[in-house]
């Protein structure tokens, strides 16, 4: 049997717990009030939108549709984005409905322009965007999402759904791996 270690230790704290809930609060309420009880299909971009997802969506008092995608896009220790790859086949129909498409990181755009795409082409009604975090001046593609958590600099974060390899996306908190 091979055992594979975790490749760093826990990572050096970036954006507490704390701060994450009491932002996600607000976000929840921010769309819930926007949204004004009008019914909202919630799609989410596995795996990173996990953990995310599940919290903002317990802020919003009315009754959403939730599902999910997947979309990954081939990329070494450079992040730059190889092709984009989209498993829609746990999406139930969106024809005519209203979505929110939720990620856990706004990087080149690659991946919210794709989905977006997607989306349009199963006819939907309308489509906004929620990410919990931004990278500030790497987007590649005009993609302005309608709610953002945090910007943050140009740098690998891991924890609260987000992953190096698959693993740390357990950590209740944001953070850097050294
Ligand atoms: P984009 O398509 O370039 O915008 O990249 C978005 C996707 O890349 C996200 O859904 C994440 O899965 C991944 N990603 C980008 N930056 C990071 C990071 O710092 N940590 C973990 N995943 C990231
Ligand atoms: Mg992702």
């Amino acid at each position: 049997m091979t055992v594979h270690p975790a490749s760093h230790g826990p990572p050096r704290l970036m954006i507490s717990e704390e701060e994450i809930q009491s932002r996600v609060e607000e976000m929840g309420r921010q769309i819930a009030a926007d949204f004004n009880g009008q019914p909202i299909t919630v799609v989410g971009v596995l795996t990173g939108c996990l953990v995310f997802v599940a919290d903002l969506i317990r802020q919003m008092d009315f009754p959403v549709r939730l599902c999910f995608v997947r979309a990954s896009s081939y990329r070494g220790t450079t992040t730059v984005p190889g092709n984009l790859t989209i498993d829609s086949s746990f999406l139930p129909d969106v024809e005519g409905r209203d979505i929110l498409l939720v990620d856990d990181i706004l990087d080149s755009g690659q991946t919210l322009k794709g989905l977006m795409e997607h989306l349009r082409e199963k006819g939907c009604a309308s489509i906004r965007t929620a990410v919990l975090l931004r990278k500030k001046g790497k987007q590649q593609y005009a993609i302005e999402p309608d709610y953002r958590g945090f910007d943050i600099p140009d740098t690998f974060v891991v924890g609260y759904g987000l992953d190096f390899n698959d693993e740390y996306r357990n950590y209740p908190y944001l953070g850097i791996l050294e």
